[in-house]
């Protein structure tokens, strides 16, 4: 359907050409991010400035296609946010990639698509959250390794 095709594209296209897939040697949060079903790690570099605005997002590691896609989207996506809209939208990103939000259709997910495929494929959810959750612990000054639940 549209939604499997959309996901597929995505995913596609972001693992194969990652954005902001670098290491940051200013960053000032560095986050190890880590899915303990596969083994997989990621490393989320952020920039944050005194004003709260996430500056710079980079990542690095070695995460299956759908944690890459998600991580290189979601360095996307946040640059540039002020801390609180990000984190405004990790909870919207974790209640839909969680089942608990089915309201929002194709257009406002856009770029988010990631999130429909896992509506599609619920046993990915540990993947596509990993980099949501290590932004989630930059935002929240956390010097950490993060573990997907
Ligand atoms: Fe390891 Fe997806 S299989 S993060
Ligand atoms: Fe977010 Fe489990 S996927 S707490």
């Amino acid at each position: 359907d549209q939604i499997r095709d959309l996901y597929q594209e995505v995913v596609f296209d972001h693992n194969r050409n990652p954005r902001n897939f670098r290491v940051m040697e200013d960053a000032n949060r560095t986050i190890e991010g880590f899915n303990p079903l596969c083994g997989d790690r990621i490393t989320l570099y952020v920039k944050i400035d005194g004003d709260g605005i996430i500056q710079d997002v980079s990542f690095q590691g070695s995460g299956c296609a759908i944690s890459t896609a998600s991580a290189s989207l979601m360095t996307e996506i946040v640059r540039g946010m002020h801390e609180s809209q990000a984190h405004a939208l990790f909870q919207t990103f974790h209640r839909i990639a969680t089942g608990k939000d089915e309201t929002l259709n194709l257009e406002e997910l856009g770029k988010l698509a990631v999130l429909a495929g896992v509506r599609a494929y619920p046993a990915r959810v540990k993947c596509a959250t990993l980099a949501w959750h290590s932004l989630e612990a930059a935002i929240e000054n956390k010097q950490a390794t993060v573990t997907t639940e």
